[in-house]
């Protein structure tokens, strides 16, 4: 197929042209805002990632200009291409944002609500589609899925208890650091992340297993409990390092940074991997050139009292029933 080739496709009545080949969420990114559905395993810089954990579930309503009938079940958009004429609707279709509710309830089965003492609390996608569609309840009555505490080092905390098993760290491990030490052990209700025979995970990029895990199953021991992310303040810093780009962002508590990671984008994925002595051992100001205030999106509570308000596309505020669908979302665009 010619390169300049495109597909036409809509998503929640926004037209887009893109490439064939792209996924239905990458087509959707390339529109933004909040018709981009939501991924927890889905990696744009991991190969293989996604198809995990269905959060990123649309309605194909129309599969092409070919053959226009729809889909006959929800889709993952992670891993569905995009044909010529595809129709899609994501928030605008209550089936969709019915079913997410159902991801999430089911993310939590297992998932403690610890936000109050976990140090992912502020920018965890888990807490945040919890707030957007979880239930006040659980309709769980089984014994919760609990963990012998594993030590994989004495930089990064493994807490197995939050983990939503999306691949995520593993595929990190192995793409990007030259020995793999850690993976899923067992399989259905008894997987879980671990390294064999409780090996340290040690590598110079191994850090950035816990800037990829979308929820608090792996943390910074060299932050934990030392602030809530938002009372900190992000700035974006580089310096010349041998081993990485360089490029960080270091979480200022006054003068002192506490914390330093990657650089993330509006989806929340690091822009460049960082090593571990920029992560762990640069924790001085002198260590590095400043570039300026890090910006960071309205989805979090670190941008508090600096919001940029969410903006449901208008084809939602014309629909009654679709305001009805989205009325938890359509409340969080208004202001307070
Ligand atoms: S530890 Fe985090 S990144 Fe790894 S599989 Fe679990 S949730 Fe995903
Ligand atoms: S992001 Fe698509 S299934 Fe997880």
């Amino acid at each position: 197929m010619a390169d300049d080739v495109k597909f036409k496709v809509s998503i929640d009545g926004i037209p887009v042209e893109v490439a064939p080949g792209t996924t239905i969420l990458n087509a959707a990114r390339q529109i933004g805002g909040d018709i981009v559905p939501p991924a927890m395993c889905y990696y744009s810089k991991l190969e293989g990632s996604g198809g995990k954990c269905r959060t990123c579930l649309v309605k194909v309503s129309k599969g092409s200009e070919k053959d226009p009938r729809p889909m006959p079940k929800l889709v993952a958009s992670c891993r569905t291409t995009v044909m010529d004429g595809m129709e899609v609707l994501n928030i605008t279709s209550p089936e969709v944002v019915e079913a997410r509710k159902g991801v999430v309830e089911i993310l939590l089965l297992n998932h403690p609500l610890d936000c109050p003492i976990c140090d992912q609390a502020g920018e965890c996608k888990l807490q945040d589609l919890g707030y957007e569609h979880g239930s006040a309840a659980t309709r769980y009555e089984f014994e919760r899925r609990t963990f012998e505490k594993i030590d994989i080092g004495d930089k990064i905390q493994l807490h197995m208890t939050r983990c939503i098993l999306c691949y995520r760290c593993v595929y990190t491990a192995d793409q990007i650091t030259n020995q793999r030490v850690h993976g899923v052990l067992g399989r259905g209700d008894a997987s879980e992340i671990s390294t064999y025979i409780e090996k340290a995970i040690d590598n110079d990029f191994s850090g950035n297993i816990i800037d990829v895990c979308p929820v608090g199953a792996l943390t910074d021991k060299t932050f934990r409990f030392k602030n809530r992310v938002w009372f900190t303040k992000p700035v974006d810093a580089h310096r010349d390092c041998p081993t990485c780009s360089g490029k960080v962002t270091l979480w200022y508590k006054g003068e002192e940074v506490l914390r330093v990671t990657a650089r993330k984008d509006v989806y929340g994925e690091v822009e460049e991997f960082i090593c571990n002595t920029c992560r762990f051992d640069k924790k001085a100001t002198v260590d590095w050139v400043i570039d300026g205030p890090r910006h960071i999106e309205n989805t979090s509570v670190i941008s508090a009292n600096h919001y940029e308000l969410p903006a449901p596309p208008p084809v939602i505020k014309k629909n009654l029933r679709l305001q009805e669908a989205n009325k938890e979302q359509l409340e969080r665009a208004v202001k307070l």
